[in-house]
């Protein structure tokens, strides 16, 4: 549903999502047909009974539902089906490059080979690309709450696989298991080159953004909302124009903030902060790309100005290649001109 002339142009520019969790994209009548024709039993007797199951009073709360929900997830196919799902979102919401995260310890925990996960994801990728035009990187998080010995077994059963991984995450419990926990992991995966995101600062103190910044060196923040507390940080994070993967329905959803209309979106923006939108977990918060977008520009009123410039950071936060990001640059260039010239 478009609210105002933003939402209107917002829908129109291509965009990069940089914060999705698949295992979070997963609808509940794909997880009814894929419990059926798995042979798995849900605690639930219907989408409905699944979605009334959606309400939560923090990250936690909604993390149990979350590993239930992943868990009828087997085989190469299921994967599949689940990238594949969220790339026609995407498609219709014009994303034109997706970061996806995955979460292997989800997983193989179960028995469920890395192969059969990763391979599954990323041929649905490929097929997407061939389809919609929509380029990707794929990120492998580590479940913080788990140990850092969990993350290395995790990274070495990743190796035959580092064709295909782009980068490194941190998700899963927030409070309680600071970035610094997985230090060595986090420098094993920067010494072969690969990119580094971690969640920081959603529920956890500005001190956990400190760490995931110095001590793991990320290139990104994942939300990092509570960085707002600490204005040195603040400083640091436009300083160094570090993408903030912000996530509207999610915060709200997760009682990060209390309503929409506290949503810091615009004072970031307005700091100088380098933010960007995302969904997160679409199927659990509510929606996808724009559903976001318009969320808060329901909430805030936003102007073109700064949905042309949430479009633009997505890309330049993004690990896609310089031409690749060139090319959105100029389609967003191209697409928001007369709007912006036309008022
Ligand atoms: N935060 C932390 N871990 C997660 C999230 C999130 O928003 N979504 C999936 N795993
Ligand atoms: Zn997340």
């Amino acid at each position: 549903m478009q609210h105002s002339k933003a939402s209107e142009l917002f829908a129109k520019l291509p965009k990069a999502e940089l914060h999705l969790h698949i295992e979070g994209s997963f609808e509940p009548k794909l997880m009814f047909e894929i419990a059926q024709r798995n042979q798995i039993e849900l605690p639930y007797k219907s989408v409905e009974e699944i979605r009334a199951a959606y309400e939560f009073n923090s990250l936690q709360d909604f993390l149990d539902i979350y590993y239930a929900g992943m868990s009828v997830l087997q085989h190469t196919q299921d994967y599949y089906d689940l990238t594949m799902a969220y790339l026609k979102k995407s498609h219709a919401d014009n994303v034109k490059h997706v970061e996806i995260f995955f979460d292997p310890q989800g997983h193989t925990e179960r028995g469920v080979p890395f192969e059969t996960v990763i391979t599954g994801i990323h041929s649905a990728l490929e097929d997407g690309q061939a389809k919609f035009g929509i380029s990707f990187k794929l990120i492998m998080s580590y479940l913080r709450h788990l140990s850092e010995e969990d993350a290395f077994k995790t990274w070495e059963e990743a190796q035959h696989h580092l064709s295909i991984i782009d980068g490194i995450g941190l998700d899963s419990s927030e409070v309680g298991h600071p970035p610094s926990k997985f230090k060595n992991v986090f420098a094993e995966a920067k010494a072969k080159g690969l990119k580094l995101v971690a969640h920081a600062g959603e529920e956890g103190p500005p001190e956990y953004v400190y760490e995931a910044l110095d001590i793991l060196e990320i290139d990104r923040v994942d939300h990092g909302n509570r960085s707002l507390e600490d204005t040195d940080l603040v400083q640091r994070l436009v300083h160094e124009q570090k993408t903030l993967t912000v996530c509207p329905l999610s915060n709200l959803k997760l009682c990060v903030v209390s309503d929409m209309k506290d949503h810091p979106l615009r004072k970031m923006l307005e700091m100088g902060l380098a933010a960007t939108i995302n969904s997160d977990d679409p199927s659990y918060f509510g929606g996808y790309m724009n559903a976001n977008f318009n969320a808060v520009d329901k909430a805030l009123d936003l102007t073109l100005e700064e949905t042309v410039l949430l479009a633009r950071n997505s890309v330049t936060g993004s690990f896609a290649e310089l031409d690749r990001q060139k090319e959105l640059l100029q389609e967003i260039e191209a697409i928001s001109a007369p709007y912006l010239h036309n008022v």
